[in-house]
């Protein structure tokens, strides 16, 4: 069983693996609900309790699956879901550009906050949701007027925990002030790294958790990515785009070799690696299959001596990877 950790200086103690259900929507490839019901469910049984999903992932779908899977087993889960990407295409929202070439639309005001959390309870089928995000800031609405009809969830006992999702160290810090923040979610792996310059840093200062996101570098650093089908979402990710798929193999080859030498699995030893760089953080990884929740689940047990970290440091150094980020 996988150990846990408070999320937060004043949260609950959750598993410090938890399980990314976004993959379940067939972005990197077909899901299957059933199946997916399974892996969820896989997640909880290896202590990866902390299921996160959101309200645009499949338009509202990716929080009906895991309301399905947490069905009886509600002790057990601790469900972080967000709100703020517009899905519904009568909903308004602002233009919010990504370094992906696409924008996205975006909705912190208050009377929208206040709708998405009666729906995301409605589809989670739950009466509380344990960690709830503003996905993105809107750039229309200060971030104290969302997190202000945030807390008011707080107040109704609808939710315990308020977190952000891809803010910046200086918008935490203004959030914070409304009303505590739980966690931050943002991109963190080892071929994503800038959040340890600044945003890391404020995060530790006021005692709030990172929980990274696409800690796998969405597949990349298991190593198993060599192409991508046409469909696959991960062709707007200029990481994978064009020759960069092939450039950033070739780069991330002496990391590989490293997981070789320990005789673990790339995905074992990302996740590893994240694991010692802070008891504050929380990778949540995703996959469709419940013998992968497994495998990552191991990874908590792995020891890396602090010669082997130095190691891993310097061969996947922040800004190793070629190409742009989504936020
Ligand atoms: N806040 C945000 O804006 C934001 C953005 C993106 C993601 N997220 C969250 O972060 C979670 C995880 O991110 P993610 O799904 O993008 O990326 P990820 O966890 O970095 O990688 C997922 C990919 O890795 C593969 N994989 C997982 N374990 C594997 C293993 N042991 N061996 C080989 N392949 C493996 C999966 O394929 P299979 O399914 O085939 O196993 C899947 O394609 C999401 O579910 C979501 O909850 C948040």
């Amino acid at each position: 069983m996988i150990e846990k950790r408070k999320l937060g200086k004043n949260g609950l103690s959750v598993g410090r693996l938890g399980y990314g259900a976004m993959v379940l929507e067939g972005y990197y490839g077909a899901s299957d609900d059933e199946q997916a019901v399974g892996t969820i469910r896989r997640a909880l049984d290896v202590g990866m309790n902390m299921i996160d999903t959101a309200d645009a992932y499949g338009s509202g779908h990716n929080e009906t699956l895991v309301g399905r899977a947490i069905a009886g087993r509600r002790q057990q889960a601790f469900v972080a879901t967000k709100f703020g990407i517009i899905f519904d295409q009568s909903e308004t929202g602002t233009d919010l550009p990504t370094g992906w070439g696409f924008s996205l639309k975006i909705n912190g005001k208050a009377p929208y906050v206040r709708k998405a959390l009666s729906a995301s309870l409605k589809r989670l089928g739950v009466d509380v949701i344990d960690l709830w995000y503003a996905h993105y800031a809107d750039p229309a609405t200060p971030i104290e007027e969302t997190v202000e009809a945030m807390a008011e969830g707080v107040t109704a006992g609808k939710v315990r925990y308020l977190g952000l999702s891809n803010v910046s160290a200086e918008q935490v810090r203004r959030a914070h002030k409304v009303h505590p923040i739980a966690a931050v979610q943002f991109e963190y792996s080892l071929w994503r790294r800038e959040a340890e310059a600044d945003l890391l840093p404020t995060l530790r200062e006021l005692g709030i958790a990172l929980v990274g996101w696409s800690p796998l570098g969405s597949g990349f650093l298991t190593g198993t990515v060599t192409s991508l089908s046409k469909d696959d979402f991960r062709q707007n990710n200029p990481r994978y785009a064009g020759g960069n798929l092939a450039l950033n193999r070739d780069r991330f080859m002496p990391f590989m070799a490293v997981a070789k030498e320990l005789g673990v699995t790339p995905a074992q030893l990302a996740l590893a690696w994240m694991l010692h760089q802070g008891q504050d953080i929380f990778p949540i990884p995703g996959t469709r299959r419940a013998e992968r929740v497994e495998e990552n689940a191991k990874a908590a047990d792995i020891r890396l001596t602090s010669e082997m970290l130095r190691r891993i440091n310097e061969l996947a150094q922040p800004g190793l990877a070629e190409g742009a980020t989504l936020v």
